[in-house]
Formats: C-alpha cells, structure tokens, sequence
C-alpha cells in the first residue's frame, strides 16, 4: 500500500480521487519489466485520448525520487520500479530489529476471538478425522494472538448423550477397572461394541442404558463417578496429541457443561413465539429458509446437540463477550450451523452474525483407508508416531551422525503431518500421504525446516559478521526480500480469511527463494561487504521461517 499510497499521491491527476488510482494497481508479469503497473484505461475518458497516449505521456512526466527508481511505459500501462536498494534496507532493519515480533501486530487489541477446535468424543478414538479441525484451530488460536487478540480455545467435549448410558452399562457387566485403565479409550470402545452385539439379542438392554443416562444427568454419584473417570482417560490418550502438536485450551466445557443452561434457552424461545410443537417435539420452523426444522427437545424430552450449541453460544456470549467465535468443524455439519445460527438470529441476538463456522474438508489416507469406516479408525497418534519413524529413517540416511537424532525426528515427523494437512484450502478434501509429507524437495514441512537448518548452518559458519548495507541486489536477492516484506500481510489475510494454509503455502515461497538465492550466488566466499549483507539476508530468512512454522504449531530444529 506504502509504495501504491505514494505514486498516486505524486501523480496527482485531476479528476480521479488517490483512492480510486491505488486501487487501479496490479502487478506486471515480471519484476524485470516493473513491480506495480497502472493500466490507463480508466484515464482515456479524462484525457480523451487513447491509453497508449496516456501512459506515454505520463511517463515522461513522472519524476523519480528515493522509493521509485524508474516509470516506463508498455502498451497503455505504466510500469513503476522501485527503489530496490532503499526497499531492501527498510524490510532487512524491520526484520533484524523485530525478530521474533516481526509480522505480529496488536489489531486485535481488546477483542477476544473464541475458537472452538478439536472437540473431540469421550470414550471415542481420537483419529485422523480429528487431524483438520485440531491443527486448523491451533493455528488460527496463534495467530489471532500474533496480532493481538486474546483468543480463548475450547474445546467443545462430544460429552453427552446415551451412548454414555450404555458404556455404563457395558462396564459394569462385561469389564473390570484394571482392564479399562490398561487399555483406556481401547478397551471403552470394545465395551461399547461389546454392549451393541448384546443389545441386538436383547432389546431390554436399551432400557438399561437409558436409565444409566438418566441417572447421569440427574447427579447420580456413582454414574457420575464412573462417566467422569471415562472422560479423564480420554483426556489423558489425547494429551500427548496435543502436546505433540503443541496445541493448548483454555476450557474444556463440553455439551454436558450445558446441562442445566438449557432450560433458559428454551424458555426464551418459547416466549419469543419460535417454538413449535411437532409429533410430540419441539422444534424451530425455518421453512422460510429453506432449511428443514431445528430440533430443540425431542419427544421424550430430551435436548439435541443444537440444543447445547445454543445454550453454548449464549454462554459464550455471556462469559467472553466475544468478537467473534469460531466453529473449526467439517462441512458436513454445514447445516447445523446454518441452522442454529438461524435460529439464533430469530432470537433476535444481534451478535448472531459474529458466529462464523469455519468448515474444512475431509481427510483419509492414501492407501484409501477413511477416517470413519467401521473397524478400520486410523489413530491420530499412529500417523504421528508413522511420519516420527519415517523422518528418523530419512535422517539416519542423510546425516547419521547428527546429534539430537530423536528430538529432530520427533520435530520433523511432527511438521510433516501439520504441514501436510494445513497444505491446501482448508475447504478441499485431503489425501494424506506419508511420501509426500515427508519429501524433503517437495512443498512439505522438512523442506521448510530443511531450509532454516541451511540457513542456520550459514550463519553458523559465519560466526558473528560486522555491520551490513545494501548498495546493489541482483535478482535473486530481490526477489528473497521482496517475499520476506509480505509477511505481515500474509498473517493478516490468514486471519481474516481463517486459512493456515495461506501460510504454509508462503513459507514454500520464501524457501525456494532463498535456496534458488543460495544455489545461485556465494556467500562466505566473498568480500566483506557482500558477505555480511547476504548474511543478514540469510539471518532475516531464518527469522521469517521460524515466525511462521511457528505459527503453525511447527518446530524450527537448528540442524538437520
Ligand atoms: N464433537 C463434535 C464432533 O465430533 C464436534 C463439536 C464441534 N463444536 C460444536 N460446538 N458443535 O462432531
């Protein structure tokens, strides 16, 4: 905007506002031919004359200064160059100087953005379905902070509902303490298979369990106990998961937190008039909509996930008086927000509109195995575990004497699996696949890390280099910085547009720019005053990587 701000603002043409020209810029095909263009179309009906005859002359008029070195004319567009060597400086002392703070910003100050990620089921297998939604969230969770916002992670327990009943029961008759804490969520999913093959010999069982639940609900101590030791269990599976990917909550309120902050809700919409009974439930018509009904309490009287959704959100409301709250949940439950949304709206809470669901594709596995098929979860940890061994193989193969072998496995296998799923638009489907993750030459999380290792190995050859300017760049270094210079607007559009992979696919830029510099042109065989500026060159490179891996959840090992 600084350089588009300027030009404008120095050609200065009658009858068109600055705004207006800076939005006109684009961007030439080649840095070699300009780094801004200005079409002149829209200038022939004031000058009337032809763009071609408009370019030309304005060309000839402009008058070049510190921040543009030259304004050519092509084809009706004018092509401004910047001062390469002035902006170079500005982003290498901007960087140098910020470090770790650089491309952070405080926009979000006095806002709070609550985001609901991971969510996961108790007494469920935490697996590569979940793998979108928790690495999604936790980057949005960062960068919301990065810029300022104090952001607040919740992780919405899937903790309610009778299959809770039926655990109960399955436990009590067909398990035993010592085998549930052995094989933890393991042994509480062979209970609850256990529990459906007996069920459909005996429909009584049913009953059973509904009783359990009931019992559940009602505060029963030994349920409670027993339901709350499930949820423990869950937990503790999945902490290393979440230590592993370094993602954190603030609160755990799952849908049981609700339980007795519904009956407000249904209270209030029944006297807004929005509650219609229908065969014995009760339900919010959105036919007007287009959607089928919101099912708010069932026939027996029982509450529905939409249910807890609206009691969380008004609490949330209430509790956090967000900005904004994130849903990081897949598409498939694209309706379901719609539709509590809606009926939010219809309740007439105007921060309705700030619920925003941030919905991503589904992932599975290349050898075609899906997240969800009966008998065949992949567990999160397993692919985890799978790209840690993998990376230790790699490393083994290419630098078996590193020391730390282990840690920088772990950091590596790890950044593969991020990366790899924050690789394309969260929207689009994924296919997982371990090679691809892991190439350390292809758009992956090694091939990021690799490249700060490279650069810290320089740095490291170097030792401490003196005082550095710049008075010349050739194109490589050019365009290097000119990639480094967009990272705080990359952060931004990331957050505005809740999608990691913005970042990912920017950190991919900054590498291949900086080994295509590297490749290219020496560095430490030269003279002095080449040396130190192609090394702070290299020192602002790592800076960028490090802050935005970071971002991501991703480690930056030192070597590699
Ligand atoms: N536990 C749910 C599931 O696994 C996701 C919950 C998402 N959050 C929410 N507030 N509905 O499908």
């Amino acid at each position: 905007m600084y350089y588009k701000n300027h030009i404008a603002k120095k050609m200065n043409i009658q009858g068109i506002s600055e705004n207006d020209v800076v939005s006109l810029f684009t961007t030439p095909p080649d840095t070699s031919i300009g780094d801004y263009a200005l079409p002149c179309f829209k200038f022939a009906q004031i000058f009337r004359t032809s763009p071609v005859i408009i370019a030309n002359n304005l060309a000839s008029t402009f008058e070049c200064d510190e921040l543009i070195s030259k304004c050519t004319a092509l084809n009706g567009y004018l092509n401004f160059t910047v001062n390469r060597v002035n902006l170079a400086s500005s982003v290498l002392s901007e960087i140098l100087e910020k470090k770790q703070n650089y491309g952070s910003s405080n926009v979000g100050e006095n806002r709070t953005v609550v985001i609901d990620y991971s969510s996961i089921n108790i007494a469920k297998p935490f697996h590569i379905g979940h793998l979108s939604t928790t690495v999604i969230g936790g980057a949005l969770y960062r960068i919301f902070k990065f810029l300022g916002f104090n952001a607040v992670g919740v992780n919405h327990l899937g903790d309610y509902g009778t299959q809770f009943g039926k655990l109960i029961y399955a436990y009590k008759n067909y398990g035993n303490k010592e085998e549930v804490e052995k094989g933890r969520v393991k042994e509480l999913m062979r209970l609850y298979v256990k529990y459906h093959d007996e069920a459909e010999k005996d429909a009584s069982l049913d009953d059973k369990a509904r009783e359990y639940f009931k019992l559940i609900e009602n505060g029963d101590k030994e349920c409670n106990e027993l339901f709350n030791w499930f949820k423990e269990l869950t937990l503790k599976d999945v902490k290393k998961v979440y230590e592993d990917l370094d993602v954190t909550f603030d609160s755990y309120a799952g849908e049981s937190f609700y339980n007795d902050k519904m009956e407000p809700v249904i209270k209030e919409l029944n006297e807004k008039g929005l509650l219609k009974e229908s065969d014995g439930a009760k339900i919010v018509d959105l036919e007007e909509y287009n959607m089928p009904p919101c099912l708010i309490l069932r026939s027996d009287g029982a509450s529905l996930y939409a249910t807890r959704d609206l009691a969380a959100a008004i609490y949330r409301k209430q509790h956090y008086d967000f900005y904004k709250c994130l849903y990081v949940v897949a598409y498939q439950q694209n309706l379901h927000f719609k539709q509590f949304f809606k009926v939010l709206d219809l309740m007439q809470k105007p921060w309705a509109k700030d619920l925003e669901h941030v919905a991503f594709g589904m992932v599975s596995l290349e050898d075609g195995t899906m997240s969800t098929r009966k008998g065949k979860v992949v567990f999160l940890e397993d692919v985890i575990n799978k790209c840690v061994e993998k990376a230790y193989d790699i490393i083994n193969e290419k630098n078996a004497n590193l020391e730390n072998k282990e840690q920088t496995a772990k950091e590596i296998g790890v950044g593969a699996v991020i990366f790899g799923a924050l690789s394309s638009s969260r929207i689009k489907d994924l296919v997982f696949s371990y090679d691809k993750a892991l190439n350390f030459d292809g758009e992956t999380g090694p091939y990021c890390q690799y490249t700060y290792a490279r650069c810290k190995s320089v740095l490291n050859k170097a030792g401490e280099y003196g005082e550095y300017s710049v008075t010349e760049l050739n194109e490589d270094e050019y365009n290097l910085i000119n990639e480094l210079k967009k990272f705080p607007s990359i952060v931004m559009s990331a957050m505005e547009k809740y999608e990691p992979s913005m970042i990912t696919r920017y950190t991919v830029d900054v590498a291949s720019k900086y080994n295509k510099f590297y490749f290219e042109h020496k560095i430490l065989n030269e003279t002095d005053k080449v040396k130190n500026f192609r090394l702070a060159l290299t020192e602002a490179t790592s800076i960028v990587i490090k802050n935005a891996l970071s971002l991501l959840g991703i480690k930056t090992p030192e070597k590699m």
